[in-house]
């Protein structure tokens, strides 16, 4: 195992580079199970979570071939296997992304439970109760779903749940309701630029969606699809991830590549703060001069402020004067940073689904242990603003989502280094 380590102090300064974006690559690798013509999708970051996703594929027989230094992952889907297994989808929760296109092209598929998850209760009851309303019979037994049915067909779908729309259960109905018989209305639906780039793959397939990234969503189905070749667009966690990197280090960095559209709730919060941000030719530009005020965020579904840069975003508050209280009404129990920032010396509690974070005028570096993706992100932020060493352990929960980020911050000034734990 790996861990990174972080002197905190220096100001970020320079230029940093987008990748692609890992939850719009997921569920368009699991997309191209839909046709057994090959398919080309550019654009894909080299993480953990790509690989088991190709994984997941070869072992349901696909032919699967990742450039990882060209960011090209190629998939000829020819004839599928129908059942994912414990062992590899325990591995990843977007796995389950795997049983729309599944049941839409072979009609009976089982796809294992991923089981626990750090960052709170996951259920898929709306993604069931969607396919069922295709009229696919759908049991969970034995840990596995099992969803089968003699044709898919169209019908009218609502796709919002307790904590809003789902954004992997609208992406299943999608790739179910591309090759059903006739027409499927999703209402509710997630609309994370994510599935609207899912919608622009599948219609360079050769589907019929219309209103992706709306909360309508109609889908006519067709025949059949075919191959396409599809760019993901840029990671707009990583971009925000670099920009409360900027702030907290009280920097000037340079987001090359990101979509500024996809960042406006980030840029509305971190420009509250105190932060500069300006706009100029593809480019987000981020400074600071560590004059930071409190702000209150509460995490919604998109256009809302991300559940995914939670963490980053409270990493900041820890060394903002004043009270700050960050609400969860995502994942409700996404807080696993909160009490290792408090081993940094951050002033923090949680109330509920809110933490309340009181500013300190500075951290100071301690051992931490990452607990999932977004917290370890909000713990290498925390190291980089801390006095001395910050011992980020348990690593590869970064490198799920994050290319290269030591290398990546290292390059504009961070003092930061990975070492074998
Ligand atoms: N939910 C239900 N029932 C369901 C599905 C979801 O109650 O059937 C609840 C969840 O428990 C949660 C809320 O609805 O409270 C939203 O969950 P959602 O289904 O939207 O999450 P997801 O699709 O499983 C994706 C991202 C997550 C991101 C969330 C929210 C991918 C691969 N994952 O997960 O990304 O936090 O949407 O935006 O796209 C990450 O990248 O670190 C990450 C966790």
């Amino acid at each position: 195992m790996e861990k990174i380590i972080v002197t905190g102090g220096n100001p970020l300064r320079g230029t940093v580079q987008i990748s692609g974006s890992k939850n719009s690559a997921l569920p368009i690798i699991a997309a191209t199970l839909l046709t057994g013509e090959p398919c080309v999708i550019r654009g894909v970051p080299n993480l953990s979570d790509i690989q088991f996703m190709c994984d997941i594929l070869k072992w349901l027989s696909v032919k699967v071939t990742h450039h990882k230094a060209d960011g090209v992952v190629e998939v000829a889907a020819k004839h599928p296997l129908g059942v994912a297994p414990y062992e590899l989808v325990r591995k990843m929760r977007a796995s389950v992304c795997l049983l729309g296109p599944l049941l839409g092209r072979l009609h009976n598929c089982k796809v294992s439970l991923p089981g626990g998850c750090v960052i709170g209760d996951r259920p898929i009851d709306q993604h069931i109760k969607g396919l069922k309303r295709l009229g696919a019979e759908v049991v969970v037994e034995n840990g596995y779903v099992h969803a089968r049915c003699h044709e898919l067909t169209g019908a009218d779908v609502f796709m919002g749940g307790r904590f809003g729309s789902t954004v992997l259960g609208t992406a299943n109905m999608i790739m179910a309701a591309v090759l059903a018989k006739g027409t499927t209305s999703i209402e509710g639906a997630a609309c994370e630029p994510e599935i609207e780039d899912l919608c622009n793959f599948l219609t360079s397939m050769g589907a019929k969606i219309k209103g992706g990234g709306s909360h309508i969503i109609e889908i006519e189905g067709v025949e059949q699809l075919h191959g396409a070749d599809h760019t993901v667009i840029p990671d707009r966690i990583e971009a925000g991830t670099f920009m409360a990197a900027a702030a907290i280090t009280g920097g000037d960095l340079e987001i090359k590549g990101a979509r500024a559209e996809h960042l406006h709730a980030v840029r509305d919060k971190l420009e509250e703060a105190g932060v500069t941000i300006t706009r100029n030719n593809g480019t987000i530009r981020v400074t600071s001069n560590g004059d930071l005020k409190p702000v209150d965020v509460i995490t919604m579904p998109y256009p809302g402020f991300p559940t995914d840069m939670q963490a980053q975003m409270s990493a900041l508050m820890t060394v903002t004067p004043g009270i700050s209280v960050i609400t969860e009404k995502v994942f409700p129990n996404r807080f696993m940073h909160i009490s290792e920032m408090a081993r940094l010396g951050a002033d923090c509690a949680l109330e509920g689904s809110s933490a309340i974070v009181k500013g300190v005028k500075h951290l100071s570096g301690a051992p931490v242990m990452a607990s999932d993706l977004r917290a370890s992100a909000g713990l290498v932020l925390a190291g980089l603003t801390a006095e001395g060493e910050t011992e980020v352990n348990r690593i590869y929960h970064v490198d799920r989502g994050y290319e290269r980020i030591d290398q990546k911050l290292r390059a504009v000034g961070a003092k930061i280094e990975r070492v074998a734990e």
